[in-house]
């Protein structure tokens, strides 16, 4: 295999479609999805790929540093596509911990172990850390948000999401891990 990639929460709503697009059209690359499969995760969403010799399933939790680390140093990956996150707003409301947990100290230790696998060689490697437009808080009938936007997060949510946002552009800043985002 040419290239090694990790998706994290690729059961997921718009993980699923990475996923399947990445297997199909790289089969070259050996793809690796990582997930815990929470009430969000259904693996009934890549039936049609799971049998593919370039796609593996790791069940696992992004919070767990252990297990995250050892995935990093089994697979040693050339990139991350980081999807893994609580997406719901509505249940951020009801429990705003379980955000912070999954969504900021989980990107960090995927952040954390990128570094360590990639320290002494990060030509050609890339994280893509999954973002929202919500970071940048709401929008009436009119207008539109651009990278110049200010962050003004408005629910736990979106909240968490802007924390991760700062701490993979930290990392890219401080330890120079190549480190993009994407707010979709
Ligand atoms: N759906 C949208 O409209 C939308 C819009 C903008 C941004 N996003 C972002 O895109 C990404 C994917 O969104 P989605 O709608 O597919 O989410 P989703 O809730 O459908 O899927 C999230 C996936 O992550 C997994 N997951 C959750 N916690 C985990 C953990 N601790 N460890 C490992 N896996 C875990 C779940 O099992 C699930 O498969 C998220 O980062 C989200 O913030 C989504």
């Amino acid at each position: 295999m040419n290239k090694t990639i990790f998706i994290t929460g690729g059961a997921g709503f718009i993980g699923s479609h990475v996923v399947r697009l990445f297997v199909t059209k790289y089969p070259d690359y050996k793809i690796v999805n990582i997930d815990k499969l929470t009430y969000a995760g259904n693996l009934e969403n890549l039936k049609d790929i799971d049998q593919k010799p370039n796609y593996s399933f790791e069940k696992a939790d992004i919070v767990d540093a252990q297990r995250i680390n050892d995935l990093f140093e089994q697979y040693k990956p050339d990139g991350v596509i980081h999807l893994a996150a609580e997406s719901h707003v509505d249940r951020s409301i009801s429990n705003p911990t379980e955000f912070i947990y999954t969504n900021i100290v989980g990107t960090v230790n995927l952040l954390n172990a990128a570094r360590t696998i990639w320290k002494d060689n990060s030509e050609e490697k890339r994280f893509y850390h999954i973002s929202t437009d919500e970071v940048y808080g709401s929008l009436g009938d009119e207008g539109l948000f651009t990278e110049e936007t200010p962050y003004d997060p408005r629910s736990p949510y979106s909240a968490a999401k802007a924390s991760s946002d700062h701490l993979v552009r930290a990392y890219n800043h401080t330890f120079k891990l190549p480190a993009v985002i994407s707010n979709c």
